[in-house]
């Protein structure tokens, strides 16, 4: 079950010639795409680019991470995720696409795991209201930190850790679990000292792409996910993008694509998905593609800005707010529709008031049959208006063609990084703020950041 990637609506025989690329443009950027390409694969699986090889180098984690799943299965009420970034929107949209919609509210039975959540922020009210439905005691918190050190996970860890104590005792530690880097940060020092069950999150695997890690693997098979069949769907997408020719790779052809697009001042990167299991893959897909490919870069002295804005959008809901935007506004956007070939349930619309004509016709319809013609309606009204769109289809929704989608769009990141000759592995204006942070609440070692913050223009 191979995703497929239709560009058709990105070229000029579809979109016309004021808006549209020929193949002429693509191949015009041979010389740009075979140094990218050398450039990927030679960096493939080491460096930042670590997590190329997930798909193929887990088997042992896997094995650990099955077992632990099996035991957290068998006597949690919940699993938290406390993380973010990188470290929180992989889980959550992966759960979000595999298991059923209202997962939380099964019957016991029927989920055969833990409730699960992903605490992603330290609104204070959010935090209070998780402890209102959630028993302690009763549940795994996954402390999630790449660097350990990241002020809004740590924060919730402190919280939990204290509750632990003070709810279980000397057992806590049996509650949480740590996935982190093998030596850097605070987490892995404390887990070693505590005794916590650990995951590692290899050096040159960055936040953002760290879903096919522990980071995904272990919260996904606690919620009964199949992981084994998520990397082989992988691993599978990512032979399809070793090729070089950029019309046999679909990672490359978006890439370019894309690339060709921001050239001409396209900024805008839009992805709507068609189905409500894939909407928190566009959350997921905004933060690997602004995080990655936002920066700033100095071309002989001179500042280039590089990147587009992600925007998120669910078919068919935003077709009743955002799409006037795209279809009429600014030529500046990039659609990118997330189809699905088959929906795994379907409902049929019931022949009733056949007397009112302008209704009576979706009567023995399906849904899938509905919202499978608003998706064509809304490519076709985008593409009348000239506007760049492409379409990415998952036959079926599984933990196969879930794992291609992961490693298609990472890989696409990485390569449009390439071809704009940036570091797309950094993240300089996180670190900023997160150093501010550090400074505003009094960390050590952040006293001159303190100072830099005291002479700030004051509002
Ligand atoms: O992609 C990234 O690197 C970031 O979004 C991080 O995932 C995020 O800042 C959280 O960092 P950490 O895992 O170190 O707590």
């Amino acid at each position: 079950m191979k995703i497929q990637v239709d560009f058709n609506h990105m070229m000029t025989e579809f979109i016309g010639e004021e808006e549209g690329f020929t193949r002429e443009h693509i191949e015009a950027l041979a010389g740009k795409i075979k140094d990218s390409h050398q450039r990927m694969l030679k960096k493939s699986g080491s460096g930042w680019l670590e997590w190329r090889k997930l798909p193929m180098n887990q088997e042992e984690v896997v094995t650990k991470i099955v077992r632990t799943a099996e035991e957290i299965r068998s006597r949690a009420e919940a699993f938290v995720v406390l993380g973010i970034g990188g470290s929180a929107l992989g889980p959550l949209a992966v759960q979000t696409a595999l298991n059923h919609l209202h997962y939380n509210e099964l019957p016991t039975e029927r989920r055969g795991g833990p409730r699960f959540y992903v605490l992603d922020n330290v609104d204070p009210e959010r935090v209070a209201a998780l402890f209102d439905i959630i028993d302690p005691a009763k549940t795994i918190f996954n402390v999630i930190s790449k660097s350990g050190s990241t002020s809004e996970t740590m924060a919730q860890f402190m919280i939990v850790f204290n509750l632990l104590r003070e709810k279980i005792g000397s057992d806590y530690a049996k509650n949480i679990i740590a996935t982190t880097d093998a030596e850097k940060g605070n987490l892995v020092k404390m887990a070693r000292e505590e005794g916590y069950t650990t995951f590692t999150i290899p050096a040159g695997v960055g936040g953002r792409f760290s879903e096919l890690s522990p980071v995904g693997l272990l919260p996904a098979a606690v919620c009964g996910i199949d992981i084994r069949e998520l990397l082989a769907g992988a691993a599978y997408m990512d032979k399809l993008c070793q090729q070089e020719d950029v019309f046999r790779n679909p990672a490359y052809m978006l890439g370019v694509l894309q690339y060709l697009a921001m050239r001409r001042g396209k900024n805008i990167s839009v992805m709507m998905p068609y189905t409500d299991a894939l909407k928190y893959f566009a959350d997921w897909y905004a933060q690997l593609w602004a995080e990655s490919l936002g920066k700033r870069t100095d071309n002989n002295g001179e500042d280039v800005f590089a990147g587009q804005t992600p925007v998120k959008a669910l078919g068919t809901t935003d077709q009743h707010s955002q799409v006037q935007l795209y279809v009429e506004g600014p030529f500046d956007k990039v659609v990118t529709f997330l189809g699905v070939g088959c929906y795994r349930q379907e409902v049929t619309i019931p022949k009733v008031f056949e007397d009112l004509a302008g209704i009576a016709f979706l009567g023995g319809h399906t849904l899938g049959q509905l919202i499978k013609a608003e998706q064509l309606a809304t490519e076709y009204a985008l593409m009348k208006a000239q506007r760049l769109n492409f379409t990415v289809t998952l036959p079926e929704i599984n933990a196969f063609t879930v794992g291609q989608l992961i490693q298609l769009l990472e890989i696409q990141t990485a390569f449009v990084g390439e071809l704009l000759d940036i570091n797309a592995f950094d993240q300089p204006g996180v670190e900023e703020g997160k150093n501010a942070t550090y400074a505003l609440l009094g960390r050590p070692g952040y006293e001159s950041k303190k100072q830099e913050l005291e002479t700030r223009p004051l509002k």
